[in-house]
């Protein structure tokens, strides 16, 4: 009986014969569900229960025709979820209004919902595309650290090369000074540099004449003295960089011939006033020097070594760097182990810088 007017006014109608058969046609098609009060099997009631446990059709306008309600089943009506109440006799202009303001509603209720799906794509998509980019910035750092370390190892292998030196001196110098960093309870920010920072001690010897560095036999006061300006040129070589890894290496270069009792070069500073960093560095590089042969001796054991480095605690070196030192001996014979001189010692000399 209404169908004809819903026509009437512009909307595609299905009808249904009772409230089994709407609720079996019933889908995400329509806009709006319009009942009769009293009808055959289910009533308006129940059928509008029926339609808001339906997946989708929570928001979906119901509206019921009946002859006057009783109070009761007006209360009943909006309980169960029936938007609008139209009253018999249907007066049409009513119905079109009602009509039209609830599936107005209804069509601005699904453009929202269909917008608002597109902008959670949009957003998981731009989220997806950020992690991506942050991932690839992520990647690119890292690589570009790692190049700069490479470039600071070649750096140091220069010297040592040099120098006729190894590089597993530089290798073990810097995990040697790791491992007492560790031992001393340094924050990781100090432990992490150590490895790197360590094996740039001399790389001020690319600055020292191959007739000094290289000569075969004792120095003369001069050319002693020229080769303790190595600590200085290191530390010009390594002046002015922004790289922590590098920062360090210069304090480390310029102080790891100083001795704790002052009697060290080329500042002759003692104590506390000797950066930290520099007196590991002058544990770890005397202990790796002693413990590998030498062509004009061979290797000190590690047991005369460590003995050296105790007697000469307080005096060469800060007490409690050697007290690391022993607190970390195994790792210390670990890396002994690990990283033995694989070029073999085919050079005329070598002096102990
Ligand atoms: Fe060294
Ligand atoms: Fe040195």
């Amino acid at each position: 009986m209404h169908s004809s007017f819903v026509t009437a006014f512009g909307y595609e109608v299905e009808t249904a014969r009772d409230g089994v058969e709407a609720l079996e046609k019933l889908g995400p098609q329509h806009d709006l569900v319009l009942l009769d009060a009293q009808m055959p099997n289910l009533d308006g009631f129940e059928v509008a229960v029926k339609v808001r446990e339906q997946a989708g059709h929570g928001d979906l306008p119901i509206v019921m025709v009946s002859g006057l309600p009783k109070r009761e089943d007006r209360l009943k009506a909006f309980t169960v979820g029936i938007n609008d109440f139209i009253l018999k006799p249907v007066d049409p202009d009513e119905l079109k209004l009602r009509l039209r303001w609830l599936i107005e509603l209804k069509r601005a209720r699904d453009d929202l919902a269909v917008y608002q799906a597109s902008l959670e794509e949009k957003v998981e998509q731009r989220t997806y595309e950020l992690s991506e980019a942050l991932e690839e910035v992520t990647l690119a750092r890292s690589l570009t650290h790692d190049a700069h370390l490479d470039t600071i190892r070649r750096l140091t292998l220069a010297a040592e090369y040099k120098d006729k030196g190894t590089a597993e001196h530089i290798t073990r110098t810097g995990l040697y000074s790791e491992a007492v960093g560790i031992a001393m309870g340094l924050p990781e920010e100090v432990t992490d540099l150590l490895p790197h920072a360590v094996p740039m001690h001399d790389v001020g010897k690319l600055g020292i004449p191959d007739y000094v560095l290289l000569k075969p036999g004792p120095l003369t006061p001069e050319e002693q003295a020229t080769m303790r300006e190595h600590p200085t040129i290191g530390a010009r070589i390594l002046t002015g960089s922004n790289s922590p890894e590098i920062q360090m290496g210069e304090i480390i270069a310029l102080s790891h011939h100083e001795r704790w009792d002052g009697n060290g070069y080329p500042n002759r500073i003692a104590g506390e006033a000797i950066p930290l960093e520099g007196r590991i560095c002058a544990v770890v590089d005397f202990f790796d020097a002693l413990t590998q042969n030498r062509p004009y001796r061979g290797a000190v054991s590690v047991e005369d070594t460590i003995e050296m480095i105790r007697e000469a605690s307080g005096a060469h070196f800060d007490p409690d760097v050697v007290r690391a030192f022993e607190a970390a001996h195994s790792d210390i014979m670990r890396i002994h182990r690990e990283f033995p001189d694989s070029q073999g010692y085919d050079f005329p000399t070598l002096k102990e810088g």
